[in-house]
């Protein structure tokens, strides 16, 4: 088992916060300054769609924090209906937030428009999206599977909505945000299970909040939104990574700076530390609406198997479960996961890749329609494993954060679909080897 220390800076600004600045700043009236903009290529196929949406957006780099490049974004537009007809579909590549969140935009765009992705997001499900945009009054074309491409044909006449989210979805109620921005009147959108808050906490909407925790968000539409700018922390997605790194290593001992510690986004810390983890906060403020702190890890052998049931701390891990999922069975030998079947819907089946993956390390494992039960650990392999990565960057990141750290011999399919969300995930590592 290796060791691993030291200070982490240069962790990926936050996916879904910078995918957010970036509609918000597109859907403003002036200039929106982006400060530590992610690099990773989920958030620059926002910006790709954006450009392609005649929308102008310039990137350039910063000395930054800790005196790093930093990325800063600036984005120029007129408002809610400065996006202009594409001469081609927009191309989403691999990222779900941008198909699903844009899509609210361009149900409120007068023309045509197409949206296409990789063959991993061709796959995923779009009817979500679909039904709250018809109910608005947009027309909204899907594959007879309900997934992409998805063709809507956008109206400047969209109606307001009172929406219930039938699934836990930040993307769903986002979209359903953006749409309602350009909506004659007053939406409601509820939220029987609260799901990521940061479209609430940047657009500034007025919130209920019910003592069941549903929530209630209220989009007043068509007002104006005025170009503010927006600072981005760092991912607290990716920091599970390195917190698992700290965790399953020996001796090891890790700061990760300036995280975002928005409660709806670091649940996995009260999941871990309630089976022992040894992990606490630092300097935790708050920066632009959200708290931002630093987190320190120490290695804790003997921490116990975790157990996920509650469907509420399913959906505030709902990113990090591979990670959980993996490093649980790695030092405990075991793991059990229900109520999420949404694990299914993501950039892989994560419930079959995780499964998959473990059983090539000889662990036993029953899968179930909403999840999975690591049984125990049956044999060791007998050579090098192979991690079957199946396009999805948070499978490739769990399991190489495993092999490394306990220093089995395997290998990744594809290393390259780290690139998603966490491009230096390689060099972070390897940085805190000692
Ligand atoms: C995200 C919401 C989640 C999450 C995804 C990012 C967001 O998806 O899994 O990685 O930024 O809103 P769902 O909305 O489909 O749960």
């Amino acid at each position: 088992m290796g060791a691993f220390t030291g200070e982490v800076t240069a962790l990926p600004p936050d996916k879904s916060i910078s995918h957010r600045a970036a509609l918000i700043g597109a859907l403003s009236e002036g200039v929106t300054e982006i400060t530590n903009f992610s690099a990773g290529f989920d958030n620059q196929s926002t910006l790709g769609v954006l450009r392609d949406a005649g929308i102008v957006v310039e990137q350039e780099e910063i000395i930054g924090a800790y005196g790093r490049n930093i990325r800063k974004v600036v984005i120029r537009s007129k408002g809610l209906w400065s996006f202009m007809a594409p001469e081609k579909p927009f191309m989403c590549n691999n990222s779900g937030s941008t198909m699903r969140m844009f899509a609210g935009i361009l149900a409120a765009q007068p023309f045509e428009s197409q949206l296409v992705g990789d063959s991993s997001l061709m796959k995923r499900p779009m009817k979500r999206i679909a039904e709250p945009l018809r109910m608005m009054g947009a027309r909204i074309g899907l594959s007879s599977d309900g997934t992409a491409p998805v063709s809507i044909c956008g109206t400047k006449d969209l109606k307001p909505i009172e929406y219930c989210l039938p699934v836990p979805s930040a993307q769903v109620k986002s979209l359903v945000a953006f749409a309602a921005l350009h909506a004659d009147g007053e939406s409601r959108i509820i939220e029987p299970i609260r799901s990521r808050d940061h479209t609430e906490l940047m657009l500034g909407l007025e919130t209920i909040d019910h003592s069941d925790g549903a929530r209630v968000i209220v989009i007043q539409g068509r007002q104006p939104l005025e170009a503010r700018p927006f600072y981005i922390p760092s991912d607290p997605s990716a920091a599970c990574f390195i917190v698992a790194l700290g965790l399953l290593g020996n001796g090891s001992e890790i700061i990760i700076r300036d995280v975002c510690l928005n409660p709806t986004r670091v649940e996995f810390i009260p999941v871990l530390t309630a089976a022992g983890a040894d992990i606490t906060i630092e300097n935790s403020r708050i920066i632009g609406g959200e708290t931002i702190g630093d987190i320190l890890v120490r290695s804790t052998p003997g921490m116990k198997p975790l157990v996920i049931s509650d469907k509420v701390v399913v959906a505030g891990v709902i990113d990090e479960l591979p990670m959980l999922a993996v490093l649980s069975a790695f030092s405990s030998g075991e793991f059990e996961l229900h109520n999420a079947e949404e694990l299914r819907t993501k950039e892989s089946d994560r419930i079959d890749a995780v499964v998959v993956n473990l059983e090539r390390f000889g662990f036993e494992c029953e899968q179930y329609p909403d999840g999975f039960r690591v049984i125990g650990r049956r044999s060791m392999p007998s050579g090098e494993v192979t991690i079957e990565c199946f396009d999805d960057h948070r499978i490739a990141m769990s399991f190489f954060v495993a092999f490394r750290a306990t220093g089995e011999p395997a290998v990744l399919s594809d290393s390259g679909v780290v690139g998603v969300s966490f491009p230096n995930f390689f060099d972070i590592i390897d940085s805190l080897e000692s």
